[in-house]
């Protein structure tokens, strides 16, 4: 989704600003721009990649140490130069960008308009450069506040104007804008990934704040102007974590890195004597977890599906009810909140604006809002009462992998966290941690298939539809499955559940329309084969996800992806890597972009 980075120091700004979208292109992105003051202010645009406005700019070598610069992903009009950032005011001092969604644009523009303001584009955002150029009698900060109170909706804003060349003025509420301060220099950007080789001193910004920036120096007021004071903080990843190394794409590593990843989500949070889960983040509030008797969970895309396995996961484990519910259907439900109840909200990015609404509703109800998230300092991180981070590294690839499989990992440490305090016995217990030790090998042997899945993906890549399904456990892989192939390799796919698929999809199974079924041997497994015979009888092509060492399936199946045995509830964190593999070669196999998938943004910022 869209991503702003801003600079003002001493380096070529142009440097900078391009460096910085280039690390912010995974978010997803259809157009972008730049703009630097120098003796004459320079603006750039275009449509497509960034290399395009990069080629515009290396061929202009525009002068000048401060700038900003968007990746726009089209929301209100096209992905057309008018329409991308910066937008300029009808003076052409002021420049500005925005992330988020102006909901009262019509209104404000109405008003302008009749002011007698120019418009260029079809955004909303232009009337943001026309309010401030409405508000400014001299000085830029007052002019922002001043338009951003008459403002409704969300925004994150980077603002110059002509007659202040060392100073950006930035703004947010509801779409992330992190600072950066460096000797002699500060930045500002929608996500971390654009500051972390410049600087690790950063300041998260608050919702309704404003900050001043300028070299070497920050400061923040709120929209009504009081002074807030605030201290950096020190950025965790370093900027390795954005390198692709030897992998030709980020999903690619990012699936490799799952056991890792796994191995960070559990690293000094195993209790072997009391067959326990260690969670620092959650013991804050250990005494209304332990009088909860309701769960909600709430998410959107991937990190669903994750909500979807932690419902089984937590009903086996304790005796919560368990709901799951997606985020943006949940924020507009009428909310009647039994007491003790708990709401967790998971996230990778920690910044999706359905999740993050949907949290405000809950706390605004009075239930305890935990998260789980894997960008340290996100909204949702700061925002839910107590939580759990998964330490996965940033995630670059839009597909969302091992931050699934860390979320599955830390979801299962939390029911047993919670059932150890109920009635589940010691060795029960031990068996989900000795369980969850395996993973992380057993997730080797499976990324060591890597080449066999390849060849399977030749053999099914040019279909144009494939149906997924699972049981209990397995029924959220499924449905993650399906997600990934039609996310990558734009196949359309179907998750179902596999007892379900006997109430329509099957009328669709032929010859050309294969099945991956996931059937490792666990307590649905005979249930799942009756499902395989019914499509098998009517001639459709099935792979199977199935335990190694399973001989049995024999001719029901065309193609088998083997997982190692390990306990039902924990077999799914094995069983995801095989689905993530095999559309990963599929998306390569057809020419597919991996890592930025079309019309897909990472960090889903707007409703
Ligand atoms: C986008 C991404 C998905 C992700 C979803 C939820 O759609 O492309 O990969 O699962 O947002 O994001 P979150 O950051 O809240 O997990």
């Amino acid at each position: 989704m869209c991503g702003i980075v801003a600079y003002v120091g001493q380096q070529a700004a142009r440097e900078v600003l391009i460096e910085g979208l280039k690390r912010l292109e995974y978010r997803g992105y259809d157009s972008s721009g730049i703009a630097i003051l120098n003796d004459r202010p320079y603006l750039r645009k275009a449509v497509g990649k960034v290399a395009a406005l990069e080629q515009q700019v290396w061929a202009d070598r525009p002068a000048g140490s401060i700038g900003i610069a968007h990746t726009r992903w089209a929301t209100h009009g096209k992905p057309t130069v008018p329409n991308a950032h910066p937008h300029l005011d009808c003076t052409g001092q002021i420049f500005l960008v925005h992330n988020g969604i102006i909901e009262n644009y019509q209104v404000l523009k109405k008003h302008l308009l009749a002011a007698g303001h120019r418009f260029c584009s079809e955004t909303d955002t232009e009337v943001l450069v026309h309010l401030v150029e409405e508000a400014y009698q001299g000085n830029l900060e007052t002019a922002v506040q001043k338009a951003l109170s008459q403002v409704q909706g969300t925004y994150g804003i980077a603002v110059l104007h002509g007659a202040h060349p060392r100073e950006i003025i930035v703004a947010r509420r509801g779409s992330p804008l992190i600072l950066g301060v460096g000797k002699d220099e500060a930045l500002a950007a929608s996500d971390v990934s654009a500051l972390a080789q410049h600087t690790d001193q950063v300041v998260y910004l608050e919702d309704n704040e404003v900050a001043r920036l300028e070299p070497g120096r920050f400061s923040i007021t709120t929209l009504e102007n009081r002074p807030v004071s605030r201290d950096t903080t020190q950025l965790e990843v370093g900027p390795e974590a954005m390198e692709r190394g030897a992998f030709p794409h980020f999903m690619l590593k990012e699936i490799f890195e799952q056991p890792d990843a796994v191995e960070n989500a559990l690293r000094g949070r195993l209790n072997h004597s009391e067959g326990v889960a260690k969670l620092g983040g959650l013991e804050s509030v250990r005494d209304r977890l332990q009088q909860a008797r309701h769960l909600i969970i709430i998410s959107c895309g991937t990190s669903y599906y994750a909500g979807l396995y932690a419902r089984y996961v937590f009903e086996a484990l304790t005796d919560l009810t368990v709901e799951t519910e997606l985020a943006s259907e949940f924020r507009y439900r009428k909310l009647n909140l039994r007491q003790n109840t708990m709401v967790l909200a998971i996230s990778q990015s920690g910044e999706t604006a359905d999740t993050l609404a949907a949290l405000r509703e809950a706390k605004r109800k009075g239930a305890l809002v935990l998260g789980l998230v894997n960008v340290v300092g996100s909204s949702i991180a700061r925002e839910t009462h107590a939580g759990v981070y998964c330490h996965a590294g940033i995630e670059v690839g839009v597909a969302s992998t091992k931050s699934f499989t860390s979320q599955m990992t830390i979801l299962a440490l939390m029911a047993l966290l919670v059932g150890r305090a109920r009635d589940l016995s010691y060795e029960e217990g031990m068996q989900i941690i000795h369980g969850l030790e395996r993973i992380p090998g057993e997730m080797r042997e499976i990324l060591a298939q890597s080449e066999h899945i390849r060849r399977l993906a030749e053999k099914y890549s040019h279909v144009d539809h494939f149906l997924y399904i699972g049981r209990k456990y397995q029924y959220p892989i499924a449905l993650e499955g399906a997600l990934k192939l039609k996310e990558i390799a734009y196949i359309h796919a179907e998750g179902y559940a596999a007892g379900e698929m006997k109430h329509g999809p099957i009328a669709l199974i032929d010859p050309t329309f294969p099945t991956m079924a996931l059937a490792p041997e666990d307590g649905s497994y005979d249930k799942v084969l009756s499902n395989m015979q019914e499509i098998r009888a009517r001639e459709g092509k099935i792979v199977a996800v199935t335990t190694t060492g399973n001989t049995k399936l024999g001719s029901l199946v065309d193609d088998i992806m083997e997982i190692p045995r390990n306990h039902e509830i924990l077999s799914p964190l094995l069983s995801v890597l095989p689905l993530q593999l095999f559309a990963y070669h599929c998306a390569v196999i057809r020419g597919c972009d991996v890592d930025k998938p079309r019309n897909l943004a990472k960090s889903v910022t707007v409703e």
